[in-house]
């Protein structure tokens, strides 16, 4: 498969053209952003960290029957997916308080939650992606009521298959966010699932290895991402 033109440059990702219409490439680049894109950085061996963490996740998810898009790993940092037409929302699921969460309720940082806690956004980076809900969806058109109740379904379903295998090596998975696309009819799961997306904690000493070390000026992200993988049986060479 021949990797074609640009299509899309996201904060953190890059989608191409290939070949056949109903393939893409998506490329992980080594930027990290926070604050709606307004702070971006780079970080070298990033973007190969999270196409195999991507990578990895997402097939465990495949087979455990979750539709995804991914179809194979096309580079150390790019991965061959479906074309698929994507609703512009992010569907939140938090097994613990944290983030945007904590700062809006104020709850104390790590408190479980259960059963986990639901958040539907826009996806809308110069709104700084409101929070919103079905009633939403239906009057502008998002995405229709059946397709939706099934995206909310796979979240839920994901956040089983997730937790338990997070917490068999070792970490908490405390929130995450996933965003789903149409293909052939059909609500498939898409964008990525990684440590960028993803809140997980160390289960012994609470430590944070996602993306909360960049946005709180930690050291020490890409040593954690790497653990991370090395803890699922990722191989990184
Ligand atoms: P929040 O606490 O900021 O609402 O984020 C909840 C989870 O969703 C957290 O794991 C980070 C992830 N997330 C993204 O990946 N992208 C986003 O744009 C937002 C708002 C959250």
């Amino acid at each position: 498969m021949r990797k074609m033109i640009e299509l899309y440059r996201g904060k953190t990702k890059t989608l191409y053209s290939t070949d056949e219409p109903d393939v893409l490439v998506l490329e992980f680049r080594d930027d990290i952003s926070a604050l709606d894109g307004k702070r971006v950085d780079q970080l070298n061996r990033k973007g190969f960290i999270n196409n195999k963490l991507n990578y990895f996740i997402m097939s465990k998810l495949q087979k455990a029957g979750v539709q995804t898009q991914i179809k194979e790993l096309y580079s150390h940092d790019s991965t061959l997916v479906k074309n698929l037409k994507m609703v512009p929302l992010e569907f939140v699921l938090r097994n613990r308080a944290a983030g945007s969460l904590v700062k809006r309720l104020g709850i104390k940082e790590g408190t479980p939650l259960s059963p986990p806690v639901f958040d539907l956004f826009f996806k809308n980076d110069g709104k700084h992606d409101p929070m919103v809900n079905s009633s939403y969806c239906k009057t502008f058109g998002w995405v229709s009521e059946h397709d939706l109740s099934r995206m909310r379904e796979i979240t839920f379903q994901s956040n089983d298959i997730l937790s338990t295998l997070f917490s068999e090596r070792g970490l908490i998975l405390v929130d995450f966010k996933l965003e789903f696309g149409i293909f052939q009819n059909e609500v498939i799961l898409g964008d990525e699932f990684s440590p960028d997306s993803a809140r997980l904690w160390d289960q012994k000493t609470l430590n944070k290895m996602d993306k909360d070390l960049y946005r709180q000026n930690q050291v020490g992200l890409i040593e954690a991402y790497e653990e991370v993988a090395n803890r699922l049986g990722v191989n990184l060479n």
